[in-house]
């Protein structure tokens, strides 16, 4: 059985003949970000008209669907018994066995036919991306109308280099609504990236409904008011403003947004930062603290000495809430933080200590340790596998995790020679929260915590494999991530100001091949993706994007 979706267009009939299938292509006709593997240019073109229909199996409904969407509204779909593949005038979306990589795909644009081959959904999914950006701009806006659809002939064959093509996003620091989650995924895939790591915990805000433990987003889900400006950085004093901040998502709106992301072959890792970053879950349930409390919900960003006592009440604690988590999130892995965990409170901690002693471990680097191999022998009871932040080495790595560079590249390093999994956000090329241009520019910029600047350029230099590491340990480097800290970016905007264009720099570093990279290129086909975020309505910093 074959789907067939009509789109209408408000644009005239195609006539008998192609007016264009002679047109002769150039370089700049296909203007793809991230560049596909092997682009080879053809004479010619497809018309798109009201009656052009996508034809595909219907276990390609959500992808002719999704395309339907992209190209124009649908006036009707209906199931076909035609198993010709080669109707003309019709686009075609095939599974193709043939294809090794799970997420490869090809394109086939010629005056007759388009044809998107996959070797899974994802691969067709793809494949749209990529003829979406052969498509005029103007599609990217509901509202335009457009009178002619032509799309130059092509055939593209193409897969991605890395299969972990992630962007994080902190929801601890500002609470972003459903809404502005579903933009952010629709970057996401748009850029054919395939990870959404959710950072729900933080010491200013826990962000996600637990059943069992109602006051994690009654009282941790708010704090009594917010750092004002530079407050604790660069020696800039403390003021607040006051005023209640917060803001969770309940488990039905993740199980919706689980579900829009999977709608574009996006998996979402969901963090539950610990034993640190975890102020906000010790002020609703301080009894899992090592003092007793009472805490408060951060109202200031930084690095707080208050983290989880290692008891088997907390550890019984965390595991219900991962429970929940996992029943969520679909997702391989479960990322459990690990990052920036102060020591002071276990090294005053009698509990602590008794336990370093009878554990026989070495020190509260080697508690760390301990703590984090329990939960990952639970997470790994359900079937799951953690991931933690590069300081989850220290004191010994548990068996099965996989590391997040992100203090530079030492930590990917360590943990590949390991024959760990690693996945590279350094600071230096991955963090979006940075400014954007050197620090005679920042004065014209709004205020980041600190000087540090990453240009579009240097993400775009970005190679995740170090250059030290043989093939037999590169290939534990699964890919790379672009991370977004939310304590200078109070609205969507700032956000979108900060990924933009910056994101889209790293898509290319994360798809597609090294030889296939070139940063004059890049920045030619950066200004028609930019038109795009225009018509999408997204804010982004034009300066990284015009400039030379
Ligand atoms: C981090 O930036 N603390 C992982």
């Amino acid at each position: 059985m074959r789907l067939i979706i009509f789109i209408a267009i408000s644009m005239c009939m195609i006539s008998c003949s192609n007016k264009y299938q002679e047109t002769v292509n150039s370089e700049e006709d296909y203007p793809i970000i991230p560049k596909p593997t092997k682009l080879t240019i053809t004479k010619g073109a497809f018309l798109v008209n009201p009656k052009t229909p996508i034809i595909c199996d219907s276990s390609l409904t959500q992808e002719g669907r999704y395309m339907a969407k992209i190209i124009g509204s649908v006036s009707s779909i209906s199931i076909n018994n035609d198993t010709t593949v080669t109707t003309p005038g019709a686009i075609h979306l095939l599974l193709d066995p043939t294809i090794t990589n799970t997420e490869g795909y090809k394109l086939s644009i010629s005056n007759d036919n388009i044809r998107i081959d996959g070797k899974t959904n994802a691969g067709i999914f793809y494949g749209i991306q990529s003829l979406r950006q052969l498509l005029p701009v103007a599609i990217e806006n509901p509202k335009s109308k457009i009178t002619e659809l032509i799309i130059p002939a092509v055939e593209i064959v193409d897969s991605p280099r890395y299969t972990y093509r992630g962007m994080h996003l902190d929801v601890g620091r500002h609470f972003f609504p459903v809404a502005s989650v579903k933009k952010y995924i629709d970057l996401i895939a748009m850029h054919k990236m395939n990870t959404f790591h959710w950072h729900l915990t933080e010491d200013q805000g826990w962000r996600i409904e637990i059943k069992k433990y109602p006051k994690l987003t009654e009282v941790g889900g708010f704090r009594e008011g917010t750092a004002i400006g530079l407050a604790g950085s660069r020696n800039a004093p403390y003021t607040y403003d006051n005023i209640r901040y917060g803001g969770f998502y309940t488990q039905e709106e993740i199980k919706e947004v689980v579900a829009y992301a999977k709608a574009r072959h996006i998996t979402i890792i969901p963090e539950i930062e610990l034993p640190g970053h975890s102020l906000a879950a010790l002020a609703a349930y301080p009894q899992f603290g090592n003092t007793g409390g009472p805490y408060e919900v951060a109202k200031r960003w930084g690095v707080f000495t208050e983290i989880y006592a290692p008891t088997e009440e907390t550890f019984g604690f965390l595991e219900d809430i991962l429970t929940e988590v996992m029943e969520l999130f679909p997702s391989k892995y479960i990322h459990i933080g690990g990052d920036e965990v102060l020591k002071k409170e276990w090294e005053e901690s009698a509990y602590a200590q008794e336990l370093i002693k009878r554990e026989g471990l070495k020190d509260e680097h080697g508690l760390q340790s301990y703590f984090i191999r329990r939960i990952e022998k639970f997470v790994n009871s359900k079937g799951r596998n953690i991931i933690g932040w590069d300081e989850i080495l220290e004191g010994g790595l548990a068996p099965n995790a996989t590391v997040m560079s992100w203090r530079g590249v030492k930590g990917g390093i360590a943990a590949a020679k390991l024959h760990h999994h690693v996945i590279m956000t350094p600071g230096t090329h991955c963090y979006f929260d940075y400014y954007q241009v050197g620090e005679e520019g920042q004065k014209n910029e709004p205020i980041t915590g600190s000087k540090r600047f990453t240009t579009v350029e240097k993400v775009y230099s970005y190679e995740p494999t170090p250059a030290e590491l043989p093939p037999k340990e590169s290939k534990y480097i699964l890919g790379a991530q672009g991370n977004v800290w939310t304590e200078y970016m109070p609205t969507w905007d700032r956000v979108e100001y900060k990924v933009l264009p910056r994101m889209t720099a790293l898509s290319e570093v994360v798809w597609s091949s090294k030889e296939n990279r070139n940063w004059e290129d890049f920045h030619m086909r950066l200004q028609h993706i930019a038109k795009r975020y225009d018509l999408l309505g997204h804010n982004y910093a034009a300066y990284s994007i015009n400039k030379k």
